[in-house]
């Protein structure tokens, strides 16, 4: 399938390209995916952790799995999918990934739906500021007294505002679609792959959407050669 997807890339130019990421396209960081072999809700239950009511009724308890992550995280690196990825200055990123590893692989232009492990809002101001170094105290606080939560999506919640509309936008109008890493099943990113109309490569060892071409891989070694085969 990947020879396939090669060739058919290599007939014309692509100039508007979204890649589409997940949980694993950090996985060959040694980032834990959230569902599968190893996925953090295999040992964790989502609504103890990662939702509205989890943080009201425990936000210590809540921190202290935030601030494993964000350890977690501070010390992977991108890897090459993230790499190759961010060398195709001209695609929009749009990711459902909370670890930043595509800013930090250089990619610019990123919608996060799902927010970002280093930023920070306060429950009262609503606020957000980045918060990338750990924090003295847990739960760490705003000026103004109230709780700070981390800035992310949690179950039940809304994506920020504009996030999900900008990327249905881009989507909708891309000529090549790059799905990497996602098991598809959290609404509504998930939904996202269905706008798309043009070309679509889904690269996962475990190939889960409705993708023209599916390269049944690990992100770091599939990725470079598809973007190789885009410069
Ligand atoms: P999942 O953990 O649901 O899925 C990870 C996907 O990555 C699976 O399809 C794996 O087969 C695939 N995978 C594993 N190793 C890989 C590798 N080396 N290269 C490429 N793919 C690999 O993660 P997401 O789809 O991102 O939501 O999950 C979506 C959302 O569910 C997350 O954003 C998070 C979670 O609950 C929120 O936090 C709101």
């Amino acid at each position: 399938m990947l020879d396939e997807a090669l060739r058919e890339i290599r007939r014309r130019k692509w100039e508007r390209i979204v890649v589409f990421t997940g949980a694993g396209v950090s996985a060959d960081s040694g980032v834990p995916t959230f569902r599968g072999a190893g996925g953090l809700w295999r040992d964790f239950r989502a609504e103890d952790l990662a939702t509205p009511d989890a943080f009201a009724r425990d936000p210590a308890l809540v921190w202290e799995w935030y601030e494993w992550r964000r350890e977690l995280v501070r010390n992977a690196q991108p890897n090459a999918a993230h790499r190759a990825i961010a060398s195709l200055d001209r695609a929009l990123v749009v990711t459902q990934n909370v670890d930043a590893l595509h800013a930090r692989a250089g990619s610019r232009n990123i919608i996060e739906l799902h927010g970002s492990l280093f930023r920070v809002r306060c429950r009262r101001e609503h606020t957000t500021r980045d918060a990338d170094e750990p924090f003295a105290t847990i739960p760490p606080r705003c000026e103004c007294g109230a709780l700070l939560r981390p800035d992310v999506v949690w179950f039940g919640e809304m994506l920020p505002e504009g996030a999900l509309e900008t990327a249905a936008h881009a989507i909708r109008s891309a000529d090549l679609l790059l799905v990497i890493g996602t098991s598809g099943v959290v609404y509504p990113a998930a939904g996202l792959v269905g706008l798309h109309r043009g070309l679509s490569i889904e690269i996962n060892p475990e190939p889960s959407t409705a993708c023209n071409y599916s390269i049944a891989a690990k992100a770091a070694e599939a990725t470079p050669k598809i973007v190789e085969a885009l410069q």
